[in-house]
């Protein structure tokens, strides 16, 4: 698109939401900040008072071999008023020490540090785990954070062999990191646009001294592969694929945590979103960019997406419920979108981002007191297909929360 069209769509598009309202929108936010961080911070010392004695204690998912476990949910949509705390192995165990960290980005409150650094160091034996590809989410969100807010190289030896790690799920003439399963398994090759989000650590540690070249090739090479495969021409996602390894070809589209292999699964969505505008970051390859921008074009146009800009769990599935994680991750994503596409193109995407922000900083999402064991926002989706996880708060909806009204806080500053 010529620069003068797209500075001419941004500013349409901003009159069109009205320049008085999204400069309110903004000031609104701005002005909420502290009362948001303040009643995070006062949520998570109340739930992790009440989760460190579960820390070593009988886990609820009693699947898993993990021997420590952390806070993941709340258990109230299988009618329990407890925690669900799953093991050091579970996808999400970072997002738990990670929302610590954020707060202490947020608070400067040395008990959020002294916390997040005990639940963050029962994360080391994930550096050397093979046979997942969330070893990226568990270990950036957690470790990178630290290393990133403490200043300190005392992580980087973890987080390059959470890198190499990863790096042995790459299949070099596929050009795809697999999700799951061993690589010695030849029944299948899945590939889903999560792992987008692990190509995160892949980035920071070939820029750590010591950092391999091959894992900014490996993570260029998965994002190119599943940039060309993974969306449909309109951008929406599909979830679960699975590749041929002898012709490279996709064997078969599995609906996997969408609603069906013909809509697009939410959170799926914001996670391609979110992971072209870090690769954009890292690599400064403007097709990352500009697919970013493509996959938030679907998404904030989409026909289903609802006025307060948090979507249904699936775009395919209206008037079902939200998933606050998709419309967190969303957020986080648009703000980094905005900030490279720069103030005039990126100013639709920081508006919807705020809009998001300001809906879950409302109590429709947002929770009170004890509401749901503390965490912070509702109606989250984790796997509706499975019926498992609906309407309930998820812990990596609150860290990009977080993340996404820290990155604002400074985009407002500037
Ligand atoms: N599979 C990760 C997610 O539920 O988003």
């Amino acid at each position: 698109m010529k620069p003068y069209l797209a500075i001419g769509l941004a500013i349409v598009a901003l009159l069109s939401a009205g320049p008085i309202a999204w400069a309110d929108a903004e000031t609104d936010l701005k002005a909420k900040l502290p009362e948001m961080f303040a009643k995070s911070a006062a949520h998570y010392k109340a739930l992790d008072a009440a989760t460190t004695p579960l820390m070593k204690g009988k886990p609820v998912n009693t699947l898993e071999n993990g021997d420590l476990y952390l806070p993941h949910g709340w258990l109230a949509w299988k009618g329990r008023a407890e925690y669900d705390m799953h093991s050091v192995y579970w996808w999400t165990a970072g997002h738990y020490p990670g929302t610590l960290w954020y707060l202490y980005e947020a608070t400067d409150d040395a008990f959020f540090r002294e916390r997040a650094t005990v639940w963050t160091e029962i994360l080391a034996p994930i550096a050397k785990v093979e046979n997942d590809h969330d070893v990226g989410f568990m270990m950036n969100c957690s470790y990178g954070n630290a290393r990133r807010l403490l200043k300190t190289d005392t992580y980087d030896a973890l987080l390059l062999k959470t890198a190499t790690s990863l790096s042995t799920r790459f299949h070099p003439r596929l050009g795809l990191i697999r999700a799951w399963g061993p690589m010695e398994d030849k029944s299948e090759f899945t590939v889903i646009p999560d792992t987008m989000m692990n190509l995160e650590i892949l980035e920071v540690a070939a820029g750590l001294p010591g950092g391999e070249k091959r894992f900014d090739e490996i993570a260029r090479s998965h994002a190119d592969v599943t940039m060309k495969n993974h969306f449909r021409p309109d951008g929406g996602c599909y979830h679960v694929l699975d590749y041929d390894r002898e012709t490279g070809h996709v064997k078969t589209i599995r609906r996997g945590q969408g609603a069906s292999c013909e809509t697009a699964w939410s959170r799926g969505e914001s996670w391609g979103i979110y992971g072209y505008a870090m690769m954009y970051r890292f690599t400064k390859d403007a097709r990352y960019l500009a697919f970013s921008r493509k996959l938030a074009d679907f998404a904030m146009n989409h026909t289903n997406m609802p006025a307060d800009g948090i979507p249904y769990w699936d775009y395919g599935r209206p008037g079902e419920e939200r998933d606050s994680s998709a419309g967190a991750i969303m957020a986080s994503g648009l703000l980094e979108l905005s900030q490279w596409l720069g103030p005039a193109e990126g100013a639709p995407y920081r508006a919807f981002a705020v809009k998001q922000l300001l809906a879950l900083s409302s109590p429709d999402y947002f929770s009170e007191g004890n509401e749901i064991g503390h965490f912070l926002l509702k109606h989250g989706t984790g796997f509706k297909p499975n019926k498992l996880e609906i309407d309930t708060p998820l812990n990596y909806g609150d860290y990009y929360y977080l993340e996404a009204l820290l990155r604002f806080r400074k985009l407002a500053k500037k």
